[in-house]
């Protein structure tokens, strides 16, 4: 079972999750490129809690407890490490917008050379399995609703076995890295 993600920005959405995920007593590491929005996302987190505490839905303890769940991180090196997934919650930018109309290597090579992250999304999919990626997206949908239902491409390829670099194939095509194509 997962036990140790990361989320990758701290505003709004992050911090529920983040939040979200340490109730349910996973590990979170939570990293934001501004240590403002990671302190304000304590803050948040701390006074949701302690509203839990007076209503009587949990202990002084047990909301402490949660707290020390969450790890705030400051570079991505320290939030992709030892952790099982990754969870991405920063802000819509050009490249995701052009989603619709340009294909998995633009945007990758977009999140790359852009948010400076090291794998694109389709990159980072293939890599941590899409098995898993369903799995999270089943979860999170049943946890916060429709909006983060699994496109049907992911849906497609699981079924077909497809999951990543570990059956060989994904979104890319990992059987040409022998024949010296390196991804
Ligand atoms: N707020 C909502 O109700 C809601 C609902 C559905 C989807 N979303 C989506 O979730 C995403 C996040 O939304 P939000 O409302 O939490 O935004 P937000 O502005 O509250 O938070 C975004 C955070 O990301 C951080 N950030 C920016 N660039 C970063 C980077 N390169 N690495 C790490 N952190 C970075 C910012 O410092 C900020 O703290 C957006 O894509 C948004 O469309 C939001």
């Amino acid at each position: 079972m997962i036990q140790n993600i990361s989320v990758i920005g701290s505003g709004i959405m992050g911090s529920g999750i983040a939040q979200a995920l340490a109730m349910g007593g996973k590990g979170v590491k939570l990293y934001d490129v501004s240590e403002e929005s990671l302190q304000k996302a304590y803050s948040g987190i701390t006074k949701s809690l302690s509203r839990f505490v007076k209503a009587g839905r949990m202990t002084e303890e047990e909301a402490q407890e949660i707290v020390a769940n969450i790890v705030a991180v400051t570079t991505l090196e320290e939030a992709c490490k030892d952790v099982e997934l990754v969870i991405e919650a920063v802000p819509e930018n050009l490249a995701l917008k052009e989603e619709g109309v340009a294909g998995k290597e633009e945007i990758d090579k977009a999140i790359r050379l852009g948010l400076n992250y090291p794998m694109g999304p389709f990159e980072l999919a293939d890599y941590v399995g899409l098995d898993t990626m369903l799995f999270a997206s089943q979860g999170l949908t049943e946890a916060f609703g429709e909006r983060f239902r699994a496109p049907q491409a992911l849906v497609k390829l699981v079924e077909a076995g497809h999951l990543g670099k570990k059956t060989g194939k994904g979104f890319y095509d990992y059987t040409k890295e022998k024949e010296g194509v390196k991804r």
